[in-house]
Order: C-alpha cells, then sequence, then structure tokens
C-alpha cells in the first residue's frame, strides 16, 4: 500500500520542479495526470471484478483479494495526481468516471476470465514491471518510493488475477480455458505490435519516473518474455 504524499515529499519535489522549464513543467504534470487516470480507471475494474467473483461463486479470499485492490488502486490514483499537481503548480484530480452502459449487464465466467487476462494477468504485471524500471530511474526520492510500492501493490495485483483464473479454469468447461487461451495470445500479440513513440523528452521523462517511448517498449518486451509467456503457458499448461 502506498502512503499518501507527505508534507516532507512535496516541498522536495516542488524544490527539484521549481528548478524546471514551464514547458518541462507542463509536459511532467499532463504525463503524471495520464498516469493517474489510468489508476483512477483501475479502481472501477477492481470494483467489478469484485462484483463478479461473488457473481461466479469465487472463495472469499479472491474477493477480499479484489477489494484491497481497488483501495490500492484509490491510493495510486491520490498518489499519482498529488504528483502531477506538484509539477503542474495547481491541484489536478479526476473528474466523473465514464461506465459504459454494459457494466451490469452480465456476469459470466468466460467474460471475467478474459477480462482477468488482459486487464489483471497481463497488464498489471506490465504495470508493476513499468512501474520498477520508473523507480530505477527517478531523481526524486519521493517519486521513486511511490514508484517502489506502486510496482509492489501491482505485482500482487497481477498474482490475485493469475490465481482467480487458475481457479476459473478448475471450474470451467472448455470454453472457458478456449477463451483464456485465445485471449492470452491476442494481448501478447498486441503488445509485440504497439507502435514506438520516440520523443526528445524520454530521458528527461525517466529522470522524473516516467518510462515513455523506446524505453518503455523495451520494458514491455522484456516483461512478455521474462515473466508473463512463461506465467501465462504454466497458467494455461496447468
Ligand atoms: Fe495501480
Ligand atoms: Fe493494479
Amino acid at each position: 500500500m502506498v502512503g499518501a504524499l507527505t508534507e516532507a515529499g512535496r516541498r522536495e519535489l516542488a524544490s527539484i520542479v521549481e528548478a524546471l522549464s514551464p514547458e518541462t513543467r507542463g509536459a511532467l504534470s499532463r504525463e503524471w495526470a495520464r498516469a493517474a487516470q489510468f489508476e483512477h480507471a483501475s479502481i472501477a475494474s477492481f470494483s467489478r471484478f469484485s462484483l463478479e467473483l461473488l457473481a461466479v461463486g469465487a472463495p472469499p479470499e479472491l474477493i477480499e483479494g479484489a477489494h484491497r485492490a481497488a483501495l490500492d488502486e484509490v491510493t495510486h490514483a491520490r498518489s499519482s495526481f498529488a504528483l502531477a499537481s506538484v509539477y503542474a503548480g495547481s491541484p489536478l484530480g479526476p473528474g466523473p468516471l465514464t461506465l459504459g452502459a454494459d457494466v451490469f449487464e452480465s456476469f459470466e465466467l468466460v467474460a471475467s476470465v478474459t477480462s482477468a487476462v488482459a486487464e489483471g494477468c497481463i497488464n498489471e504485471t506490465l504495470a508493476a514491471l513499468e512501474a520498477e524500471a520508473g523507480a530505477a530511474a527517478a531523481e526524486p526520492s519521493v517519486v521513486r518510493e511511490l514508484l517502489t510500492a506502486v510496482a509492489q501493490d501491482e505485482g500482487e495485483h497481477a498474482a490475485l488475477s493469475f490465481r482467480f483464473v487458475r481457479w476459473a479454469l478448475e471450474l470451467g468447461d472448455s470454453a472457458v480455458r478456449r477463451a483464456a487461451e485465445e485471449c492470452a495470445e491476442s494481448v501478447v500479440a498486441r503488445v509485440k505490435r504497439e507502435p514506438v513513440l520516440e520523443g526528445p523528452t524520454d530521458a528527461l521523462f525517466a529522470r522524473h519516473g516516467r518510462i515513455v517511448g523506446a524505453r518503455r517498449r523495451a520494458v514491455r518486451l522484456e516483461a512478455l518474455s521474462e515473466v508473463l509467456e512463461p506465467a501465462l503457458s504454466d497458467l494455461l499448461r496447468s
């Protein structure tokens, strides 16, 4: 769990940010706000996941994990918006989140498993490793500490998703397994095809904890080959 941004942390970052040009501050605040918005949307993903788990009769350990993960995402969003606000020099936060009309439409094991594979197993693992890379590159200690804690949490969220999919594969029929396999294959292929948007600010962003462009692509490809492909093949073979 990530703590809120402390006053000392905020002051440390503000003194670093003061030395940056207005353009750089603006670019970093937008990038941190974009990351914060993803964290904010993840709250909804885990809230929905907790309902899906109830609908499919999942064990309490998984239901508890989904609620804890949603609370972790609240903290990630708040901390990330707090950092974005320091870069911006004015308070930033989320607006209303648009939820699709299908949010409460149906809860079926196949759909729960495919979203767990894509958003949980794959995206949370990628998020964990990107946060780890951001922590390793970041210069302000408050950014490093936040990303280290985020990496730990996202890794736990990925582990929760793997446990759920494992449970669902035991319970479900061959359609569930086929859906999980197809989803894993298509998301992995999509990540491999992601375009690289390399920009002149990539190294600067990395010093402030944001991994973008070619660095991001390298982290994601390494995550696929070193972590995700072996873990998914182990999961789907079981
Ligand atoms: Fe998160
Ligand atoms: Fe997460």
